[in-house]
This record gives C-alpha cells, sequence and structure tokens, in this order.
C-alpha cells in the first residue's frame, strides 16, 4: 500500500503530458482521496517579492491567492520552524489569533516542501475527516510524499527560471542586434557623406602643390595631403569591409603589373618614407595579372602603412615581388620587431587592434586595414598570411593566376 503511494505519486510527476499545473493538483487529489482530508492546498514561495502563492487547491477558488511571506500564517509558522506544524484545538485558539487566514478547523497539518536545504512552499491539510484514524503513521506518510515532490518542484522551478533567462536574453539580444544595425547605418551615413568632401579637399591641396611655394609651404601642405590620404583610406575600408562582407562589391579584374602597382603606391608614400628616413627595398620583376588593381593598390597600400607605422627610423622595408606556376607572390617584411605572437591570429579580424603602450599621439585608425586586405584578397581567390620573421613582420600575399579561381 505505501509503495503503492510512493509509485502513483512518482508516476504522477514523471508523466509529461500534464502541465506543472496540473501535477499539484493532482497531487493535492490524490491526497485529499487517500487520507480522507476535506481541504488541502499547495503553496510555493516566490522569491522575488518574497511571498507565497496558492498553486493548486481542493477549492480552486483560491488559486492564485498570494501572500507575504511575512504575514504570520501556519504556513510561515511550518516554514520558520523548517518542519511539519500540527495544529489540534488548543494550539488552534492560539493561532486562529494571529493567523489572518482563520481556517475554520478543528486541526490541521502544514509540511514544508524542501530540497537539499531550499524551503519550496508547503502542503496544507485541513479538515480531516475522521481526525482520530488520522495517525502518526499517516502524518509520517503524507510528510514522506511532500518529501518525495521536493526534487520535482525543484526542477521545475529551475526550468522556469532558465527559460525566464533564456527570454529574457533573447529580448536583449534583438535589442542590441538592432542597436548595432541603426549604428552601422548611421556610420555608413556619416562616413559616405564624408567621401566627396575630402576627395575635393585632397585635389585642391594636390593643385595647390603646383604653384610657387617656399620649402616649408610645400611641407606643410605635403603633411595635410598625407594625413587626408590616411583619412580617405579610412572612410574608404569601413565602407569596402561592409560591402565585401556582403558580397556587394564588384572585382573589376584587368590586366595589371603587380610590379607596377607596387611602385606607384610606394612612390605616394614617400613623403612619410623620407621623414622617417625608411627605405623601401623593392626587388622582383614585372607581373602580370588578372586582378582589380584599385582595390589591390589599396591593400598594398594598408600594408606599407602599417609597415612604415610600426618600422623605426632609418630602417628598412623590403618588399618582394614573386611567383610559382599558380600564383603571383608579394611580400612585405619590416624591421619593426613584429606582432605579438598571441595576437597573431587575431590582426585580420574586425576591430583588432594591439595595444600598444605609450603612444603618445591618436592615430587615425579604426583596426579594419588588415581586414579590408584579407576581405580583398580572399575576393581574388588568393591568401594573406602574418608571420614574424628577421625581428619583423612578414606579411605575404598570394594571388592566383588563373582566372578560374575566385571569380566574382
Ligand atoms: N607591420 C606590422 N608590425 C606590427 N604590428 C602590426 C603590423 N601590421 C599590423 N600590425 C598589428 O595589427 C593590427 C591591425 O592592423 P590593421 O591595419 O587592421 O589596423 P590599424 O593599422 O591599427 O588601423 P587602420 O588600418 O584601420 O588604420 C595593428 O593595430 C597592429 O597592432
Ligand atoms: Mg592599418
Amino acid at each position: 500500500m505505501i509503495n503503492e503511494y510512493f509509485y502513483n505519486v512518482a508516476t504522477l510527476f514523471l508523466n509529461d503530458k500534464l502541465s506543472f499545473q496540473e501535477r499539484l493538483t493532482d497531487f493535492i487529489n490524490f491526497i485529499s482521496t487517500n487520507f480522507q482530508i476535506s481541504r488541502c492546498s499547495l503553496m510555493l514561495i516566490d522569491y522575488n517579492d518574497l511571498s507565497i502563492e496558492v498553486y493548486a487547491s481542493t477549492n480552486p477558488k483560491i488559486v492564485g491567492l498570494k501572500r507575504k511571506l511575512s504575514d504570520v500564517s501556519v504556513s510561515t509558522m511550518a516554514l520558520i520552524d523548517n518542519e511539519a506544524l500540527w495544529i489540534d484545538i488548543e494550539s488552534r485558539n492560539y493561532f486562529q489569533h494571529l493567523d489572518k487566514s482563520k481556517y475554520e478547523s478543528s486541526s490541521s497539518l502544514t509540511i514544508p516542501i524542501k530540497y537539499l536545504d531550499k524551503k519550496l512552499g508547503v502542503v496544507n491539510l485541513t479538515d480531516f475527516v475522521n481526525i482520530e484514524k488520522f495517525v502518526n503513521f499517516d502524518i509520517n506518510i503524507v510528510k514522506q510524499l511532500v518529501q518525495l515532490i521536493g526534487p520535482f518542484i525543484s526542477a521545475q522551478i529551475s526550468q522556469t527560471i532558465c527559460t525566464e533567462y533564456a527570454r529574457k536574453l533573447e529580448n536583449k539580444n534583438n535589442d542590441y542586434i538592432e542597436l548595432d544595425k541603426m549604428k552601422s547605418e548611421l556610420i555608413n551615413f556619416i562616413v559616405h557623406d564624408l567621401k566627396s568632401p575630402i576627395s575635393v579637399v585632397i585635389a585642391n591641396l594636390d593643385m595647390l602643390l603646383y604653384d610657387e611655394l617656399t620649402e616649408d609651404q610645400k611641407n606643410i601642405i605635403s603633411l595635410a595631403l598625407e594625413e587626408m590620404a590616411k583619412l580617405q583610406s579610412m572612410v574608404l575600408n569601413i565602407l569596402d569591409v561592409q560591402k565585401l562582407e556582403e558580397a556587394r562589391i564588384n572585382i573589376l579584374r584587368e590586366e595589371v603589373d603587380l610590379y607596377n602597382l607596387t611602385e606607384q603606391k610606394i612612390k605616394s608614400l614617400s613623403g612619410l618614407l623620407s621623414r622617417k628616413m625608411i627605405k623601401l627595398d623593392l626587388k622582383g620583376n614585372p607581373l602580370n595579372l588578372f586582378i582589380d588593381g584599385e582595390l589591390i593598390g589599396r591593400v598594398i597600400n594598408n600594408i606599407l602603412i602599417n609597415a612604415i607605422d610600426h618600422s623605426p627610423d632609418e630602417s628598412t622595408i623590403s618588399v618582394t615581388i614573386s611567383e610559382d606556376d599558380d600564383n603571383g607572390i608579394i611580400s612585405f617584411q619590416d624591421m619593426g620587431g613584429g606582432i605579438p605572437e598571441e595576437m597573431l591570429d587575431k590582426i585580420f579580424d574586425k576591430y583588432f587592434q594591439a595595444k600598444e603602450e605609450g603612444r603618445a599621439y591618436i592615430k587615425t585608425s579604426t583596426g579594419l586595414g588588415l581586414t579590408f586586405c584579407k576581405l580583398v584578397v580572399e575576393a581574388h581567390g588568393g591568401k594573406i598570411t602574418a608571420q614574424n620573421k628577421n625581428h619583423g613582420a612578414l606579411f605575404t600575399i598570394t594571388l592566383p593566376k588563373s582566372l578560374k579561381i575566385g571569380i566574382h
């Protein structure tokens, strides 16, 4: 008989066809029927607002009723004592005075529901049909049955909390995605509007250089031009990284001499190189490839600027054009101390910039330069790698000679 009770209650709580609420109600009805108790209810604690709420009852009207844990009641007394509370006719008189629920009954049994050290709620039994027959033996069985449902209830509460957290996290995540989209749109809007004025300023500064100027004036204008070129490169990187990621950019392939293209880019940086007295050593031979000259030119420019940026004064940057059967290869070796090993696999990530101690000035940069390079090279079906060699960084780009690979 006793085993049957335990078996039935366990089966009831393992029945996943029933809702949590239904299982609790069935449990209450089960106790009420088998132990002949007219009024039974099950209440659970809500630790958020320190209240206790009726989840199931033989009187459906009181389901959902909530009261504060701080109210004096048989439930809170049992929870404070952390053990079953038996109230008979004498103690009832005392209790009725304090308990605002005022059960109109001669006796009641309140059993805390617990799991490990956590108190989850109480089961309240009132109005025993035949109180004489409800002896210690029955009390113990009911107590054990209530004990048995503790883990089930605890698991359900944990699941509810997890689901609630997951829902909140998902909402937050959606908010962030939306915010991120709005931010990107705003940045793009601003950046896009910067493109034209920058080109106008560059063109005008360039024209100024053809005037009769003193050496000092020339230097000032050259410096302004270099800074504007950096700004232009940054703006284009921001716009193009997004376009490349969305595959919205056309790779306009034409026959380009990689050696000649590199030479042009080096020339355009002559002011920057001479200011740091850096020697640029270009080796190799003309090499015609079918590539987008404008985009690959900007890749070369980005890598050269990085190399110049990291090179000490009076050092050498070696650029080598070579080829194997399938690819054209261009490599850039500087003497700038290289990239910290742990960051080697991150430098191509969006917005990644290694922290550089002691930088006294604010760099005009976004950490998108190498991301742009990688996307452009890969859109050509090629590869870009970085490693540390000869006390500096070595960047190598391979571009396939065959047009069949990586056509966009
Ligand atoms: N030649 C190099 N030597 C040492 N570190 C380098 C070199 N090139 C790149 N890095 C490291 O990789 C990081 C990423 O480079 P990337 O070109 O993407 O960004 P950035 O140069 O910081 O900014 P941006 O190119 O947008 O102006 C740099 O911040 C730097 O830490
Ligand atoms: Mg850069």
